[in-house]
C-alpha cells in the first residue's frame, strides 16, 4: 500500500467532539484508500491519501447509468491501540457478488484486506469508543469511464471511507415503527434485490419518503409477484420471533435472489443457532404477521442490519390499518442478540467462525 498522509489531519479536540456524539454518514474520517481498475492493467495499486473530492468527467459512466456497487461494514475499538474489522472476508465477498451482477469487475480479496487494514490502522484515533459506537467502513465501486454508450465501462475508481457512528436511528434505544409499501415494490425475480447497488436504495428513497411521512422509520418491502410476502426493510433485515423464553424460535424470509443476503442476519442466524435456537428461513406473510401478532404467536420482530444492528419494530402500519408487536417496546430476544453481538464485537465471547479480524 503506497501511503500518502494527510498534511493537516483533523485537530485532536475536534475529533473527540465529533466522536461524542456521531452522525451517521456525516462526519468522515482523514483518509481513504482509491485503486483504479483499467482493462489493459486490471486492478492497479491502491493509495492510502487524504480524505478529499474527487475530479471526474460529467460523462462518467456510473453517473448517468448507476454502474456502481458498495459495502457497509464495521471496525470496533478494543483498548488504545487495537480494533477489530467484523467479517471483512464476507463483505469483500459480498462486494464481489454484487459486482458481477452490476458488470463491475470484482476487486481481488487481498486488495479489499489491504485497503480495510490500511484504512484502520490511518484513522485508528477515529473508533470511537462504547458498545454502541464504531467506525464504519464505506467501499465503493463505480465506472468513471467518461462515455454515455449503453455498454458496461472500461475504468473503475475503487474507494475506501470511513466514518464514526453511534446508532443508526435517532431517539436512542426504542422499537421502530415500519410502513408497509403497498404501492411500489424494492426487487422483481431476476432483478438486482441481492446486489448491494445504488440504484436499490434511490429506488426505495420515494416509499421511505412516504412511510416518513405516516411517522413511519422505515419501509417494509413486500414480494414483487404476489404483493404477500415480507422480504426486508428499506435498508435491514428482518426476523419474527415465535413463543417466549427458552421456547423463542427464529423465522426470517429465504433468501430467494430479491432480499439483501445480509452479512449481520447470517450473524444472527449462526449465534443463535450456535445456542440451541432453532432459526428456520422461510416465508412469512403480511397476513401472518398481524394474525401472529394478534394471536401472540409472534412476540417480537427485530431489524437488522450493519448500520442498524439489531432493532426491534413495536408498530406496523399498513393503507387499512396498523399492529403493534409485542408490547412496542424493544424486545428481550433481540436484546440478548443484540449484547451476544456487542460481546463478540469486544472479544467477550469465543469467535469459532473467526470473524473478528485484529
Ligand atoms: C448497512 O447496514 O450497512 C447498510 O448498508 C444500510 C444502509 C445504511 C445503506
Amino acid at each position: 500500500m503506497e501511503p500518502r498522509p494527510h498534511p493537516d489531519p483533523t485537530p485532536a479536540a475536534r475529533r473527540r467532539a465529533l466522536l461524542a456524539e456521531p452522525p451517521f454518514g456525516e462526519v468522515f474520517t482523514d483518509h481513504m484508500v482509491t485503486a483504479r481498475w483499467t482493462p489493459d492493467d486490471g486492478w492497479g495499486r491502491a493509495v492510502l491519501e487524504p480524505f478529499a473530492p474527487l475530479r471526474m468527467s460529467p460523462a462518467a459512466v456510473g453517473l448517468h447509468y448507476g454502474q456502481s456497487v458498495f459495502e457497509g461494514f464495521k471496525a470496533y475499538r478494543r483498548g488504545p491501540d487495537r480494533a477489530v474489522v467484523f467479517r471483512p472476508a464476507d463483505h469483500g465477498r459480498r462486494l464481489a457478488a454484487s459486482a458481477r451482477r452490476m458488470a463491475v469487475p470484482a476487486l481481488p480479496t487481498d486488495l479489499f484486506t489491504a485497503a480495510t487494514e490500511a484504512l484502520v490502522r490511518a484513522d485508528l484515533d477515529w473508533i470511537p469508543e462504547g458498545d454502541d459506537r464504531s467506525l464504519y467502513l464505506r467501499p465503493v465501486v463505480f465506472a468513471d469511464e467518461p462515455h454515455l454508450a449503453l455498454r458496461p465501462a472500461r475504468s473503475y475508481l475503487f474507494l475506501l471511507l470511513a466514518f464514526p457512528t453511534g446508532n443508526f436511528f435517532t431517539g436512542g434505544q426504542r422499537a421502530v415503527t415500519v410502513a408497509v409499501s403497498e404501492e411500489y415494490v424494492r426487487a422483481a425475480p431476476g432483478g438486482t434485490g441481492a446486489a448491494k447497488c445504488g440504484g436499490n436504495y434511490a429506488g426505495s428513497y420515494l416509499a421511505q419518503e412516504e412511510a416518513a411521512r405516516r411517522g413511519a422509520d422505515q419501509v417494509v418491502w413486500l414480494d414483487a409477484v404476489e404483493r404477500r410476502y415480507v422480504e426486508e426493510l428499506g435498508g435491514m433485515n428482518l426476523f419474527f420471533v415465535h413463543g417466549e423464553g427458552d421456547r423463542a424460535e427464529l423465522v426470517t424470509p429465504p433468501l430467494t435472489g430479491t432480499i439483501l443476503p445480509g452479512v449481520t442476519r447470517d450473524t444472527l442466524i449462526t449465534l443463535a443457532r450456535d445456542r440451541g435456537m432453532r432459526v428456520s428461513e422461510a416465508p412469512v406473510s403480511l397476513a401472518d404477521w398481524r394474525e401472529g401478532c394478534a394471536r401472540g404467536r409472534i412476540t417480537e420482530v427485530f431489524a437488522c442490519g450493519t448500520a442498524a444492528r439489531v432493532t426491534s419494530v413495536g408498530k406496523v402500519l399498513t393503507g387499512d390499518g396498523a399492529w403493534t408487536v409485542g408490547e412496542g417496546v424493544p424486545g428481550p430476544v433481540a436484546g440478548r442478540l443484540s449484547a451476544l453481538l456487542a460481546a463478540v464485537h469486544r472479544g467477550e465471547e469465543p469467535d469459532p467462525h473467526h470473524w473478528c479480524h485484529v
